[in-house]
């Protein structure tokens, strides 16, 4: 039967498309094989894609009934969480996709500098890479208000006040941004219109250049810039079967985790935004909390040009690590320097994260105060916050 309909449909698109031409290019791109070294690190590219995906459909399932103003976004983000079909299911996937993409987006340029990747001739394939990765962080800033409720609305105030921090710019940006001298309706539609149309669509096409770039390119091997191994690998896995059956194996298990996560820890809708109450100890989304508190250290400008160099030195990073060594074993000073960003980056996340709270250790409460550092408090007032 499927044979038959298969014998029909050729038959159909032979008699009006020249399907012979496309037939070698395409088994080209199937049979292309990859070099020895791709193995299970090289999935988080296509982890990356496939989340991307998953947040597009299950945003456009949220569409069906979000409403982007002041007066309706709250009820109706909480109408699909209680009534809508499954609503609460492609939410929380929405949810924990994003936060999840922004791990897996990090893990992939993680391993494309380990490996020396973003090396001649692939400078172009690591710049369109960072520009996924801040839109990436984009994506989450402006979908974090669209629930309109109290943690959103706070931290985009806090948010946009920084982005107002910036010298010369800043205030421009924040009216931009805000719409407004506070965050407010004009902020949502402008936080809307970012979110569900200009981003999905620059990330679209910058993805569709990206990985044209590396089809083209092909997958870097560990030799050396250069190098004649670098052409001709000594010895190669097929894409297909190969490397497709890695990918359809993370495929389904990025999908469980999806699920997983949805149904044992549901991100909770919480209160609805209130404009005259600033709750206590507003802090951005985690994957801004670095960021977030390195600037608590520094007088305000000191403290933006420091947070700016980051994307900035992001950028530019193939024209700074220029050696033609790609093995991370011979590239000890950026392998150590990467460490020290990552373990940096865990660092300051860690003490953004328990500023101004209260935790207990050990038998014992300690107070965080806004530079993360812990004091002991007397066991008379002991409670978590
Ligand atoms: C939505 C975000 C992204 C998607 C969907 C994506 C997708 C992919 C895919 C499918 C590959 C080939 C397989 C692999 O190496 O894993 C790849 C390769 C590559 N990506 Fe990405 N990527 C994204 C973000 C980034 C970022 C943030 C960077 C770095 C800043 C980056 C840099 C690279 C480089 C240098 C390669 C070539 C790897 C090599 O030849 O070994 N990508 N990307």
């Amino acid at each position: 039967m499927i044979r038959k309909i298969k014998g029909q449909l050729s038959q159909w698109f032979g008699g009006r498309f020249d399907l012979e031409k496309l037939k070698e290019p395409i088994k080209h791109q199937i049979e292309k094989p990859l070099p020895e070294n791709v193995g299970w690190f090289h999935t988080l590219g296509s982890m990356s894609l496939f989340l991307f995906v998953s947040q597009v459909l299950t945003g456009i399932l949220l569409l069906v009934y979000y409403r982007p103003t002041v007066g309706e976004a709250f009820e109706s983000v909480k109408f699909i969480m209680t009534k809508a079909y499954m609503g609460w299911l492609y939410r929380q996937i929405h949810a924990w996709g994003a936060n999840l993409m922004v791990i897996i987006v990090f893990l992939h340029m993680l391993r494309t500098f380990v490996t020396g990747s973003f090396k001649k001739p692939r400078e172009l394939t690591w710049i369109f890479g960072v520009f996924l990765f801040v839109f990436t962080l984009v994506f989450g800033f402006t979908g974090y208000l669209l629930p309109w409720n109290q943690l959103a609305y706070w931290a985009t105030t806090v948010g946009t006040e920084v982005a107002g921090a910036i010298p010369g710019v800043g205030e421009f940006i924040k009216l931009l941004l805000r719409g407004g001298a506070n965050v407010g309706a004009e902020t949502l539609s402008r936080f809307f219109v970012i979110h569900v149309i200009i981003l999905p669509w620059t990330v679209f096409f910058m993805v569709l250049i990206h990985l044209v770039l590396v089809r083209f390119q092909g997958i870097a091997t560990l030799d050396p810039v250069d190098s004649k191994e670098e052409t001709k690998s000594k010895r190669e896995v097929p894409f297909f079967p190969h490397h497709v059956t890695k990918e359809g194996i993370v495929f389904f298990i990025l999908l469980g985790v999806l699920v997983t996560l949805s149904i044992l820890h549901p991100f909770e809708l919480g209160e609805k935004a209130d404009p005259l109450q600033t709750p206590h100890g507003i802090k951005p989304e985690w994957y801004f909390l670095p960021m977030y508190q390195v600037l608590k250290y520094f007088p305000k400008l000191i403290g933006i040009f420091i947070v700016s160099l980051a994307p900035l030195f992001l950028f530019i990073w193939p024209f700074v690590d220029r050696t033609k060594e790609r093995h991370p074993l011979k590239r000890p000073i950026s392998i150590a320097f990467g460490i020290l960003v990552v373990l940096s980056l865990l660092i300051f996340g860690m003490m953004g994260y328990l500023s101004e709270s209260k935790r207990q250790f050990f038998g014992k409460t300690y107070e965080f105060d806004i530079y993360g550092v812990p004091h002991e408090i007397a066991q008379a007032n002991n409670h978590n916050s």
